[in-house]
């Protein structure tokens, strides 16, 4: 990995001298790169999961497109290279910051369509969940956001045309691209559900294993990426498109109709805001995600700890960093769904006087319980098949998307004809009160299935500015985990004093309320913190590969950027910057 992480220096250093002469408004920053720093560029950065995807996003902003030109081109390329969570067929949300400080959110979730019901998902004579239809095949999936959302962008943010973005992903849908040995690791997993919910022998099931190196052709989606560029939306809402997807679900039981997907619009919203240590705003995503929400919580709590002077990943820290996460999903739980449906209490939970209250039962020699719902199974943490990316440019817009299909290729269902992985985002609703999703979440009427209705999400694109300015851009998949990944990549860059590199690469803990658990990477708690941590009360641990993925970037001091990829597991994440 580091032999990667010094190929991917080399390169950008080699971008750095080629800066185009007609272009005077470059900044000519002189870059001292330290020790354990990502990659280091003045102008602008791109820090994806497939360094195709990170390529073409850079392209763009060379070519003088903006942050959000460069955001619409990457989502579309991840749609192609990353089959397993990049997405057409899912959605996700956008945060932003554009350079004279505008903030907003883009919520491009998918909604359940007309003909859901709050109890599809109960067996009508045991009255069991049948938490399977929710996960795999035609019902699991909901109404697609992801080509409303990248419309929506780009007709108000974009500068270049929208033909000139979609483009390379097209290019590389037909002419191909290598797998990664990670990639045909989770082609191979996936087989026997391929075949089970897809009647056509499509093209991802495959004999024999696939092979670190294959080349993977996507003419289908080449196509219907072809009828995006033609009509924008309605090359994906309409016609053809949307008879494929009609198609499949009379096929296989799903319940998407013509209208869902004639219906389907994004929503622009207000982000949530929070300030931390006092010279830090947070701005991060609202519902239909929980995340800003979790996420400004238990950054406001910290105010009260000193994390320098108790140090990283101390059994003291973790010991209240779990208090803290226990607190704030417990809230989740009880309190958050989509907006648009469900009156959030978003200013209440919020409220400074709120939180020291709530947080006043901390105690610094004890652990607490959290006993009131049967625990949820977190059976699935490892499974990082959501994606964010991160992109600055060279006037300081910022960029922060996190999308998702849920499970790796999300119901597993390839729309026959158009070339995509539909979403299973109805496992992200709660299917019956108290009984956990596949991230072990618990809730209940706030997050119950309704039509129209958007399911909660933990996906939290954040972006932080410092005394008023640009500072961080970031964001993870990770399920419920995203949203403690994130609070400790910030907790390490300002209160540790990490470079944003070490603090994507340190290892990470999570606690969610329910189970009463803490889940921790691999080799996160030496013996002696552990013995520690027990002696506090926290009796339940559970060992992860990996927490999160972060792909981000930080402001540093010279106004030049750091992006920091996460390769601690699959070697294909990178931040290219020029
Ligand atoms: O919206 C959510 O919270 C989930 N659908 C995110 C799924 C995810 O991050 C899966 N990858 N680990």
């Amino acid at each position: 990995m580091n032999k990667l992480k010094s190929i991917l220096l080399l390169f950008t250093l080699a971008l750095c001298q080629c800066k185009e002469s007609n272009d005077t408004q470059l900044k000519t920053v002189s870059l001292n790169k330290q020790e354990n720093e990502g990659v280091v560029a003045a102008n602008g950065m791109v820090v994806t999961a497939h360094p195709i995807a990170t390529k073409i996003g850079l392209d763009v902003l060379k070519k003088g497109g903006n942050a959000f030109d460069a955001a619409v081109a990457v989502k579309y390329a991840l749609a192609v290279v990353l089959p397993k969570a990049g997405n057409l067929g899912g959605g996700g949300y956008m945060v932003y910051r554009t350079a004279d400080g505008k903030k907003g959110a883009l919520d491009f979730r998918e909604t359940a369509p007309a003909l859901a019901s709050r109890d599809m998902f109960i067996d009508s004579i045991n009255k069991t969940v049948m938490n399977d239809k929710a996960l795999l095949g035609h019902l699991a999936a909901c109404t697609p956001g992801t080509v409303d959302g990248m419309d929506k962008i780009h007709k108000k943010f974009c500068a270049l045309p929208f033909k000139d973005l979609i483009q390379p992903a097209i290019d590389v849908a037909n002419q191909g691209f290598s797998i990664s040995e990670y990639d045909a690791w989770t082609f191979n997993r996936a087989q026997k559900e391929f075949k089970e919910v897809n009647d056509s022998l499509m093209i991802f099931i495959k004999n024999q294993p696939w092979e670190n190196g294959d080349t993977i052709y996507q003419k289908d989606l080449g196509k219907t990426l072809e009828r995006i560029k033609e009509l924008g939306r309605d090359g994906f809402y309409k016609g053809e498109t949307a008879q494929y997807i009609i198609d499949e679900m009379k096929s296989g039981g799903g319940i998407i109709t013509k209208e869902d997907l004639e219906n389907y619009s994004a929503v622009w919203r207000k982000p949530i805001e929070g300030v931390y240590r006092d010279s830090f705003n947070i701005i991060s995503m609202p519902p239909s995600s929980s995340g800003g929400i979790i996420l400004v919580q238990q950054l406001k709590g910290s105010n009260a700890y000193d994390f320098k002077e108790m140090g990283h990943n101390t059994p003291e820290t973790v010991h209240i960093m779990t208090e803290l996460q226990r607190r704030a999903f417990a809230d989740r739980a009880e309190h958050m769904g989509d907006l648009d449906f469900h009156d959030v209490p978003v200013e209440m939970l919020l409220d400074d006087e709120y939180i020291t209250n709530r947080n006043a039962s901390i105690q610094l020699d004890k652990a607490s319980l959290s006993t009131d719902i049967k625990a949820g199974k977190v059976d699935k943490i490892e499974s990082l098949e959501t994606t964010h990316f991160s992109i600055v440019d060279k006037d300081g817009n910022a960029v922060s998307i996190t999308t998702t299909l849920v499970g790796y290729f999300g119901c597993k269902v390839l729309v026959d004809g158009a070339g995509f992985f539909l979403n299973n985002e109805m496992n992200n609703f709660s299917l019956k009160p108290g009984f956990p999703n596949i991230f072990g979440l618990v809730g209940g009427d706030a997050n119950a299935i309704e039509p129209g209705k958007r399911m909660l999400s933990s996906m939290s694109p954040t972006i932080i500015e410092k005394n008023g300015e640009l500072f961080m851009v970031l964001g993870t998949p990770g399920g419920s985990t995203i949203i403690n990944v994130i609070y400790q990549n910030i907790v390490n860059v300002i209160d540790h004093g990490m470079t944003m590199q070490e603090a994507v690469d340190a290892k990470k803990h999570h606690s969610q309320w329910l189970p009463d658990m803490i889940v921790v990477e691999e080799g996160t708690l030496d013996s002696l913190t552990l013995d520690k941590l027990k002696k506090l009360g926290h009796t339940s641990f559970r060992e992860v590969e990996q927490l999160g993925r972060t792909e981000a970037i930080l402001v540093r001091e010279d106004g030049s950027y750091e992006g920091a990829a996460d390769n601690k597991r699959t070697g294909d994440a990178t931040a290219l910057g020029y």
